[in-house]
């Protein structure tokens, strides 16, 4: 197929919208680069809480911000994250990093430094035809010239569902719990002080509540074949 510029996405939405799946799917189809920055603060807050940091207290996660050497690998087919040369893949899915790290990505001295990282390797991937990133803040705050912007939304209830669906097996958790704690992480997420989980006002929105993944992996993969022909 024909050379295309490089491009760049923004993936932004709340917990549960099929944000990690969608993005790592569209950008092994498109032949894009993926970075999922969710992993990034996860890798920081099982750092913090491995060397005996207090993730409650923002000073002392700010004093240790700089300290954890977080690596992304960015293939859409193998995506990793190793910390201080540490594979972190398993670890940074476990219920306690998940409880600890809005606490952790609210601190800006945690975000300065991982946005940074983030604005590299976009800037990297550009030698590669481009990246797809997935987060919270990336339209808003981190690649605000991102060529194509999306928004994921969907019911707090399908949701739920669809986490907890992720967990069976691995980490037993009921539904009303896996409701109440994304819920929380929601609440934290969108109300901290620096860059909170928003939707850019050039994002375009796609509410997956009645879609299947694949419905949604097609749309934005429609989206960003629509940008890169110019239309
Ligand atoms: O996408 P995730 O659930 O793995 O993200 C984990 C946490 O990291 C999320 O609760 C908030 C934080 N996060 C963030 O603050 N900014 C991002 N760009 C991505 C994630």
């Amino acid at each position: 197929r024909a050379q295309r510029a490089p491009v760049i996405v923004a993936i932004d939405g709340p917990a549960g919208t099929g944000k990690s799946s969608t993005s790592r799917a569209v950008a092994a189809r498109l032949g894009l680069r993926y970075l999922d920055t969710g992993a990034q603060y996860r890798a920081a807050a099982w750092w913090m809480l491995g060397n005996g940091v207090d993730v409650r207290d923002p000073a002392a996660v700010a004093a240790a911000a700089e300290k954890p050497q977080i690596v992304s690998g960015t293939d859409p087919a193998a995506p990793t994250v190793t910390v201080d040369g540490a594979d972190a893949a398993g670890p940074i899915r476990t219920r306690e990093v998940t409880a600890a790290v809005s606490a952790v990505s609210a601190v800006p001295e945690v975000r300065a430094r991982i946005t940074a990282l983030q604005r590299s390797i976009a800037a990297e991937s550009v030698k590669n035809g481009g990246i797809v990133v997935e987060g919270r803040d990336i339209g808003t705050t981190v690649l605000p010239d991102a060529d194509v912007k999306i928004f994921l939304t969907a019911s707090e209830e399908v949701r739920a569902a669809r986490r907890s669906g992720e967990l069976k097996g691995k980490d037993a958790s009921d539904l009303a719990a896996t409701q109440a704690s994304i819920a929380r992480r929601d609440a934290a997420d969108a109300g901290r002080k620096v860059s909170p989980l928003a939707k850019a006002a050039d994002a375009i929105e796609v509410d997956t509540t009645e879609l299947t993944l694949e419905q949604v992996i097609q749309c934005v993969v429609t989206l960003v074949e629509e940008k890169q022909q110019g239309r």
